[in-house]
């Protein structure tokens, strides 16, 4: 597809072409699965023209290049749809989120470096930093993501070379003001990650706002049927090299048959994300006006100053249908036995971003700020999957009939 005529996210997410198999005349509607670890060159000219070439910028890569680890066509399809996507130069694509995580971690901070972390990261994210980082020597420390960058410009510190948030955070769902960390960033020449995976490309483009490197789990909305696990890492020109680097040396590698599944989970990616909210408004609104929900989590009910602010801003396109309750006390586990037992529709189960609802009790006890007056509340998080929303609030008000 040209890039000359600016067209809608959901046109995009049909007709960018991330691979184009120019051998063929005619193709089929999706290219066939390339796999293997083997790339055959031509002839003795052909192959020291192209393999084991010194990759300095993104111009220098080629989709069939030397080895299968470092990618295929099926891959470098993935990626360069992930880039047109988040608007950025360059992607790779890595076997899950957490490794779209660590690599990008890794890939930008060293020993006697300090990290700069949202407390509203996602938890394995967390023990990441918490458990890992030290052995490499890497100091970190956590901000408070309710307070936001007021936060941040006290917990800079001299060889702090990175600042990590959630463009939506896990389970508390606040949105922190995006500009305003680049800025710090910008101001203290250090690195700022933003793991997407909530926003998705379709709701928020955080490249466009200046943040450097974009991190996604692939295995929630972009692959979309919780059948699949891949995660991406897309940034610009200016930070190709010490990315692509660290990740082929790593041994990252994605599987071909998922990246081929996450691009069919593309052309129904925009379609699937907002209608996905026409279904949580209703059930949003049936849970706020329950006597035993002291608190919903998420964007459309949040009303103080700072985080509705930061919605207005950064949630123009949307929001996810995932979110938390906070219920009104600690119920016992007989009791929260029945309420997730008894609910039809809504299953028990890590992740989200499939088609099928989803409820979990949540434990926040990781948060560093306010958020650590929910620890003596029940905490669910639940997930608004495809079924129609009058079916979800009826599962709903089963449960809630048990929790009394
Ligand atoms: C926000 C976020 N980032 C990263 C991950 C890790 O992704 P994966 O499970 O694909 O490794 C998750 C998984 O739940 C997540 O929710």
């Amino acid at each position: 597809m040209s890039s000359k005529k600016e067209v809608s996210i959901e046109t995009k997410c049909i007709h960018e072409k991330g691979f184009v198999d120019k051998g063929q005349k005619m193709s089929m509607v999706m290219n066939p699965i390339y796999q293997g670890s083997t790339i055959l060159y031509e002839n003795y000219a052909e192959f020291t023209k192209n393999c084991r070439k010194d990759i300095r910028k993104v111009e220098d890569l080629n989709p069939f290049p030397e080895y299968g680890r470092i990618g295929n066509p099926t891959i470098f399809e993935l990626a360069n749809t992930m880039s047109k996507l988040e608007k950025g130069d360059f992607s790779i694509i890595t076997n899950g989120g957490m490794s779209a995580v660590t690599t990008a971690i890794l890939s930008y901070v060293s020993s006697g470096d300090h990290i700069l972390l949202s407390d509203g990261t996602y938890t394995s994210t967390k023990k990441f930093i918490e458990s890992i980082c030290p052995k490499f020597g890497i100091e970190y420390s956590f901000y408070d993501g309710f307070k936001g960058e007021k936060d941040i410009a006290s917990k800079m510190q001299k060889n702090t070379k990175a600042i990590f948030f959630e463009s939506c955070a896990s389970g508390t769902f606040e949105v922190e003001n995006i500009d305003l960390i680049v800025e710090i960033a910008k101001k203290h020449k250090c690195v700022t990650i933003c793991d997407n995976t909530l926003m998705t490309p379709i709701l928020l483009n955080p490249i466009t706002l200046g943040v450097d490197v974009v991190v996604h789990s692939l295995s929630k909305f972009v692959l979309g049927h919780a059948d699949c696990m891949l995660g991406s890492i897309t940034t610009t020109k200016k930070h190709f090299k010490k990315l692509y680097d660290y990740s082929t040396l790593i041994g990252n590698h994605a599987s071909s048959q998922s990246a081929y599944m996450a691009l069919r989970g593309i052309k129904t990616l925009a379609l699937r994300v907002k209608d996905s909210v026409q279904r949580l408004k209703p059930v949003i609104d049936f849970l706020e006006k329950q006597k035993c929900v002291s608190e919903v989590l998420h964007p459309l009910a949040f009303t103080d100053k700072i985080r509705s602010a930061n919605v207005k801003k950064y949630c123009k396109y949307g929001v996810p249908s995932l979110f938390s309750i906070v219920l009104d006390k600690k119920y016992d586990e007989k009791k929260l036995a029945k309420f997730f037992d008894s609910m039809q529709l809504f299953a028990l189960g890590l992740s989200w971003g499939g088609f099928e609802s989803l409820a979990i009790p949540y434990g926040l006890s990781h948060r560093i700020g306010k958020i650590a007056e929910y620890n003596n509340k029940t905490v669910i998080r639940i997930y608004i999957g495809m079924e129609d929303s009058k079916d979800l609030i009826d599962d709903l008000k089963t449960a809630f009939s048990n929790l009394s």
